[in-house]
Formats: structure tokens, sequence, C-alpha cells
């Protein structure tokens, strides 16, 4: 397995390998990687010939500093667990790598970034839309793996390649769960251990929404699910949308692609978690 530093090794790398007539699937990651990372790694290479997996700490997408200063790094167990898994390439940069000019690059999404984690997190999808292009321009890939735990993210991914008029095919892969049904999350594992039980509840709750679907309308399901957790969550939205728009619905019917997508603080620890219908 191949570890690059620099944009310069990488873009070489890419060009042989494209030369040579090989396909390219890629995973972007800030690293701390889990089974949900590994399980997109498996599929890249199950799908394409090289896999490059991307590891940056994006700062641009942190909202909050404390969250990045915060944000687990773990190359040497991440850099194992991707060579085990299959791993071609990682794409390890440094952040004046990436960004040796202030970022000048503007992205509109329209009403997909106005709600949910845009409303919650100002400017944190600008920040994705930025260093996922610029990824995407150095892999050239012919596709790319993200997993449905970010739902708005992989909206997001979607709408950027279509501006782009990219040929890149964004692969969305199911959120892979703890043995409790909690969403695996780099971020999990600055739960303490009674946060770690807790966690469980936000999972519970959108499965409480799924499974009482007909009894109740979707206002009071959304409030009845926010009940449920514990008094130590708070939450900053439990909302039943259109998985294509994202925007909330009110009836069943305004949707053929219902999702329920949820943010709660346990703690300090940001959890998100959703739910397709
Ligand atoms: O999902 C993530 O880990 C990040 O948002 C991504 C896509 C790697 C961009 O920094």
């Amino acid at each position: 397995m191949k570890i690059f530093e620099r944009k310069a090794d990488l873009n070489q790398y890419i060009e042989d390998a494209k030369f040579d007539g090989k396909s390219i699937g890629f995973v972007p990651t800030m690293g701390a990687l889990h089974a949900g990372h590994l399980a997109l790694v498996s599929e890249a290479g199950k799908q394409c010939d090289i896999v490059v997996a991307s590891i940056f700490v994006n700062p641009i997408q942190f909202n909050n500093k404390e969250d990045l200063k915060k944000y687990p790094r773990t190359f040497e167990s991440d850099r194992e667990m991707l060579e085990k898994t299959g791993c071609d390439v990682i794409f390890f940069p440094s952040v004046e790598e990436m960004y040796p000019e202030e970022v000048e690059e503007k992205y509109n999404f329209g009403a997909l970034e106005t709600v949910m984690e845009g409303a919650a997190r100002p400017g944190h999808f600008s920040g994705v839309a930025v260093v996922v292009k610029r990824l995407f321009d150095l892999v050239h890939p012919d596709k790319a793996f993200f997993g449905k735990k970010d739902f708005q993210q992989l909206a997001i991914i979607r709408a950027l390649t279509k501006q782009m008029g990219s040929p890149i095919q964004i692969v969305g892969m199911d959120t892979v769960r703890e043995a409790d049904g909690l969403a695996m999350s780099s971020r999990n594992r600055r739960l303490s251990a009674q946060e770690r039980e807790q966690a469980v509840e936000l999972s519970q709750a959108l499965n409480f929404i799924k499974q009482n679907k007909n009894n109740f309308t979707l206002v009071q399901l959304e409030a009845n699910a926010i009940e449920k957790l514990s008094r130590n969550f708070r939450v900053e939205y439990i909302q039943i949308v259109d998985g294509h728009s994202l925007q909330s619905i009110t009836d069943w019917s305004q949707s053929n692609y219902p999702v329920v997508c949820a943010a709660a603080f346990l703690g300090d620890v940001r959890l998100i978690d959703n739910l397709e219908f």
C-alpha cells in the first residue's frame, strides 16, 4: 500500500494507473476509521481496480473550533486497517498541502443546504464541497463511496458532481451499526461509558417513528421520538423529510421517499443518524 502526502506524487500515481486502464474507487475520510469506513473500502475494491482513501481532517468544514481540536486523529491504526482491507493508496495531506492559499471557492446548493445540518452548522457544507471537489480533481475516481449516515452530505455531494458536470459515480452505502443499533461514527469514541449506553436511544427513537408510522401524525411522531430520549440529550432536530429534496414533510403523501433524520448532543459529542422508510 502506498502513502502519499503530496498532491504531485498522488497525481503521478493516478496518471500511471489511468494510463494502464485501471478504474479508480475513492473513499474520502477524515480518519478515525471504523467498520463503516472499511465497508466503503471493501465495496470500492469489489467495484474498482484500485482503491484510494484520503485521510484529511478538513478544518474548513468545522464550524466549532473545539470539535476540530477534539476530532480523533489515529493515523497508525487507520493505516493498518486500510492495508488489511485491501486499500491500495492513502492520500494523507497536510492542511498546507490542501490549502496553500486562502480558500475562495463558493458553492450554492439552494434549499439542500439550508435545512438540518446546514442550518445547525453554518458553512459546514461549503467546507465539505471545497475539499471533496479538490480531492475529486486530484484522484479522478470513476466511483466515489460515501456512507448514508451523513445523509445530507451524500445529497450535497450528488448535487456537487451534477454542478461539476462530472462523470464520477457516487455510491451511497448503508449505515453500519454497533450490535445495539448505534450508528458507527468516529465521534462515538469520545462518549463516556454512560453516554455510550444512552447513545443507542437515538436510533431507537428513529425506529419508534418507523414502527408507529400510521399511529400518529408526523408532527406527533417527531415530538414523541424526542420525548423518548433521556434528559442528557440536547436534540437539535428530529425531522421527517423527503429524501430527495430534504424538505420537511407533514404528511406521508408529500413524499415517495421519506427519511427521518436526527442530530443531538450527548455531553459535548454531536451524534447524527437517519432511517429511510
Ligand atoms: O464524511 C467525511 O468524513 C467528510 O465530511 C469528508 C467527506 C471526508 C470530507 O471531508
